[in-house]
Order: C-alpha cells, then sequence, then structure tokens
C-alpha cells in the first residue's frame, strides 16, 4: 500500500496488491480522475489519459481553449462551468450565483485514518492504511473544500469523504454535498440495488446502465427499507463467481441517494451521498461542514468476492469494542410470543424454558414501559412499568441472571406517542410545522432530534434504566419515517439542516450510550430492516434484519442482504408457525437451518413446541454454539439463488479453509427430478473432506459438487416443500 504524488504532473497513484486509483490536478486546477481498477505500474505522468480533443458543442476553458469537464473524468465536479453531468456539491454564495471553482491548494498524505466528527466511519491505524486530503480553494467564495481518500493495505477499497469550510466572514449556503463521485470511462455496466419494503427488504434488482440515470433514494429520513445505501455496478457477464464489479456503500443512517448516470460519450457517473432534497447546510465564517463516508470496493472476480471485501471490511474497520469479531449470545425475544400482553411470571416461564435448551440472553421486547399496553402509548416515557415488573428491570435482571441467562431489553428512543407523559411536557420537542397537522406513523410522532436538550433527556432517562440493572443487551428500535420534518428551535434559514442534524442527534446518543456501557451488545431494528446500513454498523453491530420470520421468505431477505454486509450482523430468528406474517408452515429444522447464517435467537415460546421439537432445539443450539463464530465470521459464498429457482444454497468456510459449513434449502418441491449436485465454494482444492462419512477432494466439491441423492431421499425433490440440508464439511 501507498501513495505517491507526482510533483511534476501534480498526480496522486493510491495503489495496494490489488487496485490502483489515479488522479490529478486537471489543466484547469481541479481534481480529475484518471485511473480506477486492478493495480497497475505506478508511472511519473499519466496526462495522456486527459482529452483535449474537443467535439462540437462542448464549452471549454477559456483559459486552456482545449480542457472541457464534460469530457474528462471528474472527481467532485460542480455544475454551472463546462460539466453538466449531475453535481457532487452546489453552494449559494450571497450574491445568489452558484458556479463555483475551486483549484488546488496543497495536499497530505500519512499514515492512517482520521475519524469523522460525530459521523460513523471505518477505521484504521497506521500499519492498516493511508490517507491523502487534497486542499481545494475557491478565492471568490473563500472557501477549502478537502477531498479527502483513504486506501486500506489489504482490501481492495478507498473510502472517501468532502469537507467544506468557509474561510470568509459571510454566510454561504451549501445545497448539495455527496460523498463521493466516481467518472468511469465507460458504461458497459449493470446496475444492482437492493430494494424492498417492511418484511421483504434487500431483494436484489439489476438494471442496464445507458445513456441517461438509474437512482435509488430515501427520503424518509432513515435510510429506509424501501432502497439501500448499498450499490453494485458490474460488468453484464459478472456473477457470484466471474468478473469485475464495484461496490458502493454510504456509512449513514439518514435520506441518501445513489445514482449511476451515463452520458452520450459512453462514460458513466457514480454518485452517492446524502439526499440533496430538502438539504441547505449554513456554513458561516470559519465553520465547517464534513460529509458521510463513501466505501468504494471492487473486484475482478465475482460478487462473491466483492462481498466478502465488505465482510470482512466492516467485520474489521467498521464494527467497533467488545463485540468486534465476537460470536453472539443465543438470545429468545418475547416479541411474538406475547407481544406486549405480559407480566413477570409469564417472562420468566419463557426464560425458564429456553434456559433448559441452552439459550444464553433474554430479550424483553415493547411493552415493559409506562402506559405501554399497546401501541398508542407510553413511547418516551422511559420508566419500567410496576404492573409488568413489579421489581423493575433489577428485580426481573436479578432472577434471569439467577438462572444463568444474561438480560436486555427493547427501546425506542427517538419516537414519542402523543399520549406519554413526555409529549404532554414537551408538545415542543418533536418534529412539526406549526399550524399544520403532523402525521402518525404506528401512532407515535417522531422527537426533534436536532435539539441537544431533547436528546440529553432522552440519554439521562435511558441511563438511568440501564445503568440500574445489569444489562447485556439493547434492542434499539425505530418504527416509522419521518414527516413534518422542522424544527421549532432553528430559524427559517436553518430547517435545510435538520434532517441531518437529526441523525448527528441519534449519533451522539448511541455514542453517550456505547461510551458509558461498552460491553452491551446493541441490536438495531428499524420495523425489521428499515434501517440496515453500514452507518448503524458503527454503533450496533448487529441488525434485526426484517420482520419477517417465515424462513423461506428470510432465505431470501437473507441473501439480498449478504451482499452488502456480513452474517455476523444479520439478526435471524426462529418464530412460531404457522408464521405470523406469512401464514406458512416451515419445519422447525429448516427455521434453525435458515436462522443460523445470522446472529441466531428464537422469537417464541418453547413451551408451546412438541417435546419432539424441544429436542430439537436443543441440539440446534449445541450446534450453533460449536459453529457460531464460523458461521458469522467465516468466508461466505452464495451458491445458488432463491430468486432463480426452486432451490437455494450457501456456504462459509473457515479462512485455513478446513472447515465449511454448507445450508441447502427446497423453496419449492419438484416433481419428476433428477437428484443433481450442488458445486460447493471457496474450499482447498487439495484437502480432502468427510461429509456424511464419505470422503471428497475440495476439487471434486467445487467442480462435480455434492450429490443430492440423499436429499432427495429426504423429500428435497421429492414431495416436499421447505426442507433444507445444512451440513459440515471437516477437512481429514
Ligand atoms: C418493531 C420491531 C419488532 C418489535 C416491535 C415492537 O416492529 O421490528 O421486532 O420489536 O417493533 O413494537
Amino acid at each position: 500500500m501507498n501513495i505517491i504524488w507526482h510533483n511534476q504532473s501534480k498526480q496522486f497513484h493510491l495503489y495496494n496488491e490489488k487496485i490502483s486509483y489515479i488522479i490529478g490536478v486537471n489543466p484547469v486546477g481541479g481534481i480529475g480522475g484518471i485511473y480506477f481498477g486492478r493495480r497497475i505500474h505506478d508511472k511519473e505522468d499519466m496526462s495522456y489519459v486527459v482529452n483535449r480533443f474537443s467535439l462540437p458543442n462542448v464549452a471549454v476553458d477559456p483559459d486552456t481553449e482545449s480542457y472541457s469537464m464534460e469530457l474528462n473524468l471528474q472527481e467532485y465536479p460542480a455544475f454551472g462551468t463546462t460539466d453538466f453531468g449531475t453535481q457532487a456539491y452546489e453552494i449559494e454564495l450571497q450574491n445568489g450565483s452558484r458556479v463555483s471553482s475551486f483549484v488546488y491548494r496543497d495536499h497530505k498524505i500519512f499514515s492512517g485514518k482520521p475519524s469523522l466528527a460525530g459521523l460513523p466511519a471505518t477505521y484504521a491505524n497506521e500499519q492498516e492504511a493511508m490517507t491523502l486530503e487534497i486542499v481545494l480553494e475557491d478565492e471568490i467564495a473563500k472557501m477549502t473544500l478537502t477531498l479527502s481518500y483513504t486506501i486500506f493495505a489489504d482490501y481492495p477499497v478507498i473510502t472517501r469523504h468532502a469537507v467544506f469550510h468557509n474561510e470568509g466572514v459571510s454566510r454561504t449556503k451549501l445545497i448539495r454535498a455527496l460523498s463521493a463521485c466516481l467518472d468511469l470511462p465507460d458504461q458497459d455496466y449493470e446496475w444492482m440495488q437492493f430494494s424492498g419494503a417492511w418484511a421483504r427488504e434487500r431483494i436484489p434488482e439489476t438494471k442496464k446502465i445507458s445513456a441517461g440515470s438509474v437512482s435509488v433514494e430515501s427520503k424518509r429520513g432513515t435510510s429506509s427499507a424501501n432502497q439501500n445505501p448499498f450499490v453494485i455496478v458490474k460488468r453484464p457477464h459478472t456473477d457470484d463467481f466471474a468478473g469485475e464489479a464495484i461496490g458502493l456503500s454510504l456509512v449513514y443512517s439518514g435520506n441518501f441517494i445513489a445514482k449511476a448516470e451515463g452520458d452520450c460519450f459512453g462514460r458513466l457517473r457514480l454518485l452517492m451521498g446524502i439526499h440533496p432534497d430538502r438539504f441547505t447546510w449554513i456554513l458561516n465564517g470559519g465553520e465547517s461542514f464534513e460529509t458521510p463516508e463513501a466505501v468504494i470496493a471492487m473486484t475482478s472476480e465475482g460478487l462473491n468476492d466483492l462481498s466478502q471485501t465488505f465482510h470482512e471490511l466492516y467485520n474489521n474497520h467498521l464494527v467497533r469494542g467488545k463485540w468486534k469479531n465476537e460470536p453472539r449470545p443465543i438470545l429468545i425475544n418475547n416479541w411474538e410470543a406475547t407481544y406486549m400482553d405480559f407480566n413477570e411470571e409469564r417472562i420468566l416461564s419463557i426464560a425458564k424454558r429456553a434456559k433448559e435448551a441452552g439459550v444464553e440472553l433474554f430479550v424483553l421486547d415493547d411493552g415493559w414501559f409506562g402506559e405501554r399496553n399497546d401501541d398508542y402509548a407510553g413511547l418516551g416515557d422511559w420508566i419500567e412499568n410496576p404492573q409488568k415488573l413489579p421489581q423493575g428491570m433489577a428485580g426481573l435482571a436479578r432472577k434471569l441472571n439467577a438462572l444463568g441467562m444474561k438480560f436486555g431489553f427493547w427501546i425506542e428512543p427517538e419516537m414519542v406517542n402523543p399520549d406519554s407523559n413526555l409529549y404532554r411536557r414537551h408538545p415542543e420537542w418533536v418534529l412539526s410545522v406549526p399550524g399544520r397537522k403532523s402525521s402518525l406513523g404506528r401512532h407515535q410522532l417522531v422527537l426533534d432530534f436536532s435539539r441537544e436538550e431533547v436528546v440529553d433527556h432522552i440519554y439521562g432517562m435511558l441511563k438511568k434504566v440501564i445503568g440500574g440493572a445489569p444489562i447485556s443487551y439493547i434492542k434499539w428500535d425505530m418504527n416509522r419515517s419521518l414527516t413534518e420534518v422542522f424544527s421549532l428551535a432553528m430559524d427559517a434559514s436553518e430547517q435545510g439542516m435538520v434532517y441531518h442534524k437529526h441523525i448527528l442527534g441519534v449519533y451522539s446518543l448511541y455514542e453517550r450510550l456505547i461510551r458509558d456501557f461498552p460491553d452491551i451488545l446493541f441490536e438495531s431494528c428499524s420495523s425489521g430492516g428499515n434501517r440496515y446500513d453500514a452507518g448503524m454498523l458503527y454503533y450496533a453491530p448487529q441488525a434485526w434484519c426484517s420482520d419477517n420470520t417465515d424462513a423461506i421468505d428470510r432465505i431470501r431477505i437473507q441473501y439480498g442482504t449478504s451482499y452488502g454486509y456480513p452474517l455476523s450482523s444479520i439478526g435471524a430468528h426462529v418464530s412460531a408457525v404457522p408464521n405470523l406474517q406469512t401464514g406458512r408452515t416451515v419445519p422447525i429444522e429448516t427455521r434453525a437451518n435458515v436462522a443460523c447464517f445470522g446472529t441466531f435467537g428464537y422469537e417464541l415460546d418453547l413451551n408451546k413446541i412438541t417435546e419432539e421439537e424441544f429436542e430439537q432445539v436443543k441440539e440446534q443450539i449445541r450446534f450453533m454454539k460449536e459453529y457460531r463464530g464460523l458461521l458469522q465470521f467465516g468466508t461466505f459464498y452464495r451458491l445458488k439463488s432463491p430468486f432463480e429457482g426452486d432451490q437455494a444454497a450457501w456456504i462459509v468456510v473457515s479462512k485455513d479453509k478446513k472447515i465449511a459449513i454448507f445450508g441447502l434449502y427446497c423453496l419449492r418441491s419438484n416433481v419428476n427430478a433428477l437428484p443433481g449436485f450442488l458445486k460447493l465454494a471457496g474450499l482447498d482444492p487439495d484437502m480432502a473432506y468427510v461429509l456424511d462419512d464419505a470422503e471428497y477432494y475440495g476439487d471434486e466439491l467445487m467442480n462435480i459438487g455434492v450429490t443430492l441423492t440423499k436429499l432427495c431421499q429426504s423429500g428435497l425433490t421429492t414431495g416436499k416443500d421447505f426442507v433444507s440440508y445444512v451440513k459440515v464439511l471437516e477437512a481429514r
């Protein structure tokens, strides 16, 4: 890994063993792109890549008389001079002009990676990464723009963000500030997005890229289930096993946009950052604005390789604290078993049976506080309800600890019900527009987290209840989109700052609670997977993946999630049948066979299953305890897509390749079909592996495959839907 500055040509070459990222000062003093792709040799001057060949109807720079931004790759372009594509940023000066021109002033290259103020970001020490900060200036605007690039030693990854600084005295308005723009010299790509809705999150969808644009976005105040701030652009022939692709992930949990824009000269522009709609940031003299971080990864070996890069990067350089690379406790959550209708006795009866099965952690879900007996009341009043918990959290925790179980609970700190003491006391603390109605979502309003005093108050309440008992885990929920986004604490000119300030408030509350309770495992949640993004992983190493706990739907949701996020982050539970969301009945074996490729837990009353099923549960937990390290942190490969056929499959392989676990699932049985083979991946071709008492070389298993005859006999292809098969392969 290195970052070289070529003084003569004014070019930078960031490289490691896998990739080269070359940029340079362009003929008009800005920063232009030169090359991004597989590692190439370093050269003093790559200016031949700069195009000076003009075309009709193209605007050119008046000094050079030939250089047009439109005909060259840009790194962080503005609209208004010679670039007509979507701009990375836009500034409005006091005279109303929106034209800007930032030119190179100086730069710094150093080892390591600084953190971002108040924002989540990947981190690395001086051996693991190098950073380049290029400072540009616009003399008329009296502003600087710092473009920041980090290259990691061991990953084909560049992270980027930008910082605007007002060096003058007059107030300027930043009306767009994306995190990164990446111009590519050709357009021969497809776009992959991960779209969905509540209970059907992150479903992969592929589209052809051509002249024009394709984009995904959220304007809900959260990253959302509808679109995810992770996208892939891939060559048309690229699949999970071969081919080039670039992945872009935004380390941010609020409104975002990700866009690919093909121009009419066959080039492609990729952009990612905070959504510019409803965004205006006021910069008074001396003030700065820092964008969130975008992570750009590339592969020339297929999408599994790309996903593995994100998995490893996020496990090793985004997740922090005690739970980094730590196998996760097997939990039981009472939500689907009781909803809000519980008391301590009921909880203890569920917990006791779970403990007997080997469960390690009890999670008390919604309904333990204030007047929270249904979803019309109580949010905001973070005090135990004495009817349900006569001795409070502390009393319940003591009883669970005495059983030998750890304890955690549910919170939804960003919300308030109109029917709550908090709202009655502070109606001005919600996001709302004076004189207008406030839309409700699940009968609740959104607290104005752009106001420090609101965050401080919630922090105080939560600190008390968390600190008052031995708490090992917190499920942090967020169950509605933001509407009527207006802060009563800000003046008219500042209202465009509310969305972003709100999410900064969420991050600051997370940061304070993590600082106070460093051993607690946080799981983020937002009506399931409505805020499943890299930003959240910086605070909460795992996320409730979806409220849809149906194992067959979950295969699709977890499969889609795996493109951008590690298995260690995928909250997955075994729930009751018929499933509460889909009505489908799936064998308990398959429910566990899906959930074990995630953080694993139960979300049902184990008193209500048969003795035979209970014995299976005990065995599932024993299996998970033995293999969770591998299942959550091993190298994961998608093998067979649930979107393409009647079976789905995946595998995790240990780093030394001596052990692997694969899962094969029948989504729909096939009559009169040959058993066929499942080709595995990631094994050592020369190692002999034991599977079902027989021995196979890795190359056999990867090129011929596992015969599915046994599965056929067990019904996988002959008449039983939803059967599955999870097998451990061990090198001899
Ligand atoms: C959301 C979550 C669920 C559960 C409920 C509680 O829907 O996704 O898992 O916690 O809230 O109200």
